[in-house]
């Protein structure tokens, strides 16, 4: 907390005393002097914790307070005030000679762009203090910065133990209660990724020259995801032996299984009578076994938490060493960059587009992977 650099960033713990630590920096800093301080959390009630326990730490003969404004007045003329930071647009205008971010993972951006002018003029220094709460946050990006070494600020984290004032026991406690990633990231302030893209950059992948027309003695596979709650059905065919994918159809919302069974069919036989790998998770069961009434060769990839695991690590794997590639078609593209990988509590991973975002011509790449990788590798197609 008295690190000498203008700011200083520090993760801490749940009840680890950052908050209260900060008011007896601000306090020392501010005593017998003429400073004003503004104090910032992410909303008013919390900004009235700070003010608070600035009221109690300080003799009431020694200060003044406003409580409808939450100013504290402290001797010879310093002033703090405790701001919520929900309005960035109404912290701009004041000017500040310390400052204090309480709760920072929990302030919006812009509110840390609108503190950051207030103390411009001044050269103020402050302190930006927070729990860990993933990395997609400007809090974790300044606490990396200083971390890194930039010149004039400081990097910290505390744990909730280093508290005296907290038992311990209650802490083992916790740890045995929660969720091991919850409890490092509550009580010990590890940051964790929130969720990761995992194509990385697949720009370079994209091969403008690979769409086309069936080749003679060309032998093909088809992955077919099929669409279930208001996503379509996507179908993509790759050549066996090159890994390329040749095409895409993506179906029109709604269409009625039996239309889409034969739309799959019949780009199968356009496609030298394509081997065909089709999601029968759940709706997709009935649809397999209607399509092996048809004179098709298809069979049925279930989803589980393992399979798609299975299915989505061959695709990174073929997509890094360039086993597959694919045309310059938007719509996959654009999936492929958003596709994410989500760090479950347990430890597992869960593989999916982003909320409001798809990943049906992904997973219909994967299949199509999938079933090539089976057929070239075994000559046959080993369902799941
Ligand atoms: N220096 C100190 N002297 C006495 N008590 C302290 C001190 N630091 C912390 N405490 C005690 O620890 C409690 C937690 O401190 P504080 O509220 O500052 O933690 P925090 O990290 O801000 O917690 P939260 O995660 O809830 O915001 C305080 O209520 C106080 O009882
Ligand atoms: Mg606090």
């Amino acid at each position: 907390m008295l690190a000498p650099e203008r700011f200083g960033i520090c993760a801490a713990g749940t009840k680890s005393g950052k908050t209260m630590g900060c008011v007896i920096w601000a306090v020392l800093k501010a005593w017998g002097k003429r400073k004003r301080v503004g104090w910032f959390a992410p909303s008013y009630s919390q900004a009235k914790i700070g003010y608070n326990l600035l009221k109690e730490m300080v003799p009431a003969h020694l200060r003044r307070a406003n409580d409808a404004e939450l100013v504290v007045y402290l001797p010879v003329g310093s002033e703090f005030h405790f701001k919520t930071a929900e309005k960035p647009a109404l912290i701009y205008g004041a000017a500040y000679d310390l400052f204090v971010i309480d709760e920072a993972s929990r302030i919006r951006e812009a509110a840390w762009h609108a503190i950051r002018s207030t103390i411009t003029q001044t050269k103020a220094p402050g302190k930006i203090i927070a729990n860990a709460k993933g990395k997609a946050n400007w809090f974790f990006r300044s606490w990396r910065l200083a971390n890194e070494g930039r010149p004039g600020w400081s990097c910290h984290r505390i744990s909730t133990v280093a508290n005296p004032y907290v038992d311990p026991l209650e802490v083992a406690e916790a740890r045995r209660d929660l969720p091991e990633r919850k409890f490092l990231e509550l009580y010990e302030a590890e940051f964790f990724a929130d969720a990761q893209s995992i194509f990385g950059d697949i720009s370079c992948r994209i091969d403008k020259d690979i769409m086309g027309m069936p080749k003679r003695g060309r032998a093909y596979v088809i992955g077919a995801d099929l669409g279930k709650h208001g996503d379509p059905s996507v179908c993509i065919v790759c050549d066996i032996e090159s890994g390329q994918m040749v095409s895409m159809a993506i179906f029109p919302l709604g269409l009625p299984w039996d239309q889409a069974r034969k739309r799959i069919a019949r780009i199968a036989t356009t496609y030298n009578d394509a081997f065909i790998l089709v999601d029968s998770t759940g709706v997709g069961d009935p649809v397999l076994d209607e399509m092996k009434d048809m004179s098709v060769r298809v069979e049925g990839y279930k989803f589980t938490n393992e399979t798609k695991d299975n299915l989505i690590s061959a695709l990174m794997k073929d997509v890094e060493t360039g086993q597959i590639s694919w045309g310059d078609w938007p719509t996959l593209s654009e999936e492929m960059q958003d596709f994410q990988a989500t760090r479950l509590p347990g430890g597992a991973w869960r593989y999916a587009a982003p909320e409001g975002a798809h990943d049906d011509t992904v997973i219909a790449l994967g299949l199509a992977n999938w079933a090539r990788r089976d057929r070239k590798t075994k000559g046959s197609l080993l369902y799941v």
